[in-house]
């Protein structure tokens, strides 16, 4: 006989089964039994590249956003346009910026050799390569989820609405990260990336000149050393004073208006908003700011993943299956 209860039971898990699919279904174990040493292998690659050129940690953390950012975490960015497709690489913000592809067609070889075949996703190395490049400039880690699929198509256009600008104001940064149902914390902590890595001139160019209200003089005039009026437009400043550490020094730039972009500074203007507050407390609290990016970079890397059948697993991520 089924008592009440257990009838309950059973539907209650019937129903639960039935949205399962539903669910993003990423977890941190998923190539455990598919391939143990997939997440291991990734790490060693990205070491090695890291321990080449620091720079490289930086370039693929971002490249993990700006995939994410365009129709969710899904490998897109790293399609290559062709004769009859035009994919997201020569998008505004990506085009002669985004760089570190050829460490993903190493990581890739790697783990297929190690897997004995193509079972880990250009998605999901792009997830576990910004982890460890966190982890080896100093961040803390934290459990990557995977278990993503690959696109089967990419969108320039999308690109280039979804993935924000530098000379953003803060109500469009907010909206633009809202809009990806991330928080005003998420756009802080996020942007805490920045502690690493290095921009061109051209995207800082009219913030030193012309923000004068808005940056710390001596930090403009050291800056602009490297970045004339006119030209230079390639030429590179770190976007924190320590660009290959992952620590607090970003938000601390920021307090004394040596943000390096426009949408930087944006994020502490000294008008003790909501955005202030969390700037000056990761500022100072170096163990909330890599414990927390951790929560937001797992929240940023839950977008709308490929999972169950829809997409595919690359065999190369620069191109679909044929
Ligand atoms: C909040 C809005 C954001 C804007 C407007 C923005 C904009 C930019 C720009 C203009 C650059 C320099 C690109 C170049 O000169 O070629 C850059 C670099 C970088 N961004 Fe962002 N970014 C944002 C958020 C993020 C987020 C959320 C992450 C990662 C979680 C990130 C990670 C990076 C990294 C690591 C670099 C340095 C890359 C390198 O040195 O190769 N950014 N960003
Ligand atoms: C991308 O950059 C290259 C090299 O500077 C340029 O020739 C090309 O027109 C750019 N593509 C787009 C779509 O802007
Ligand atoms: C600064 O602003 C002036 C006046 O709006 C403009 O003509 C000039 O091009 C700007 N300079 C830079 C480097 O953006």
């Amino acid at each position: 006989m089924f008592s009440l209860s257990s009838n309950f039971f059973v539907v209650f898990t019937m129903i639960l089964a039935s949205f399962a699919p539903l669910m993003a279904q990423l977890n941190p174990n998923y190539y455990e039994k598919l391939c143990p040493q997939a997440l291991p292998t990734i790490k060693t690659v990205v070491e090695r590249a890291i321990a080449r050129e620091p720079r490289m940690g930086a370039s693929l953390l971002r490249l993990h956003f700006h995939d994410c950012f365009v129709n969710g975490c899904d490998g897109s960015i790293l399609l290559d346009d062709t004769p009859t497709f035009i994919g997201e690489k020569t998008a505004t913000p990506n085009n002669n910026s985004v760089r570190g592809f050829d460490v993903i067609d190493q990581i890739k070889a790697a783990v297929d050799k190690a897997c004995h075949g193509n079972i880990v996703s250009c998605a999901d190395i792009l997830a576990v390569a910004a982890h460890d490049s966190v982890v080896a400039l100093g961040g803390r880690s934290y459990k990557v989820q995977v278990g993503r699929r690959d696109a089967l198509t990419a969108s320039r256009t999308a690109a280039n609405q979804n993935i924000p600008s530098p000379l953003s104001n803060f109500n469009s940064l907010l909206s633009n990260f809202q809009s990806h149902g991330l928080s005003l914390k998420d756009l802080i902590l996020l942007s805490g990336a920045h502690t690493i890595g290095f921009a061109r001139c051209l995207t800082f160019r009219s913030r030193i000149y012309n923000e004068t209200k808005a940056i710390d003089a001596s930090f403009a005039s050291a800056v602009r050393t490297r970045c004339p009026p006119v030209g230079g437009d390639n030429n590179l400043s770190p976007l924190d004073s320590s660009a290959k550490i992952f620590d607090t020094v970003y938000f601390k730039n920021l307090v004394q208006k040596k943000g390096l972009l426009h949408s930087d500074q944006q994020l502490f203007k000294g008008d003790g908003s909501q955005a202030d507050e969390l700037v000056k407390y990761y500022s100072k609290n170096g163990g909330d700011f890599w414990t927390d990016f951790g929560v937001s970079m797992l929240r940023m890397g839950n977008l709308s993943p490929l999972t169950g059948t829809n997409g595919e697993i690359r065999k190369n991520c620069r191109k679909v299956n044929s």
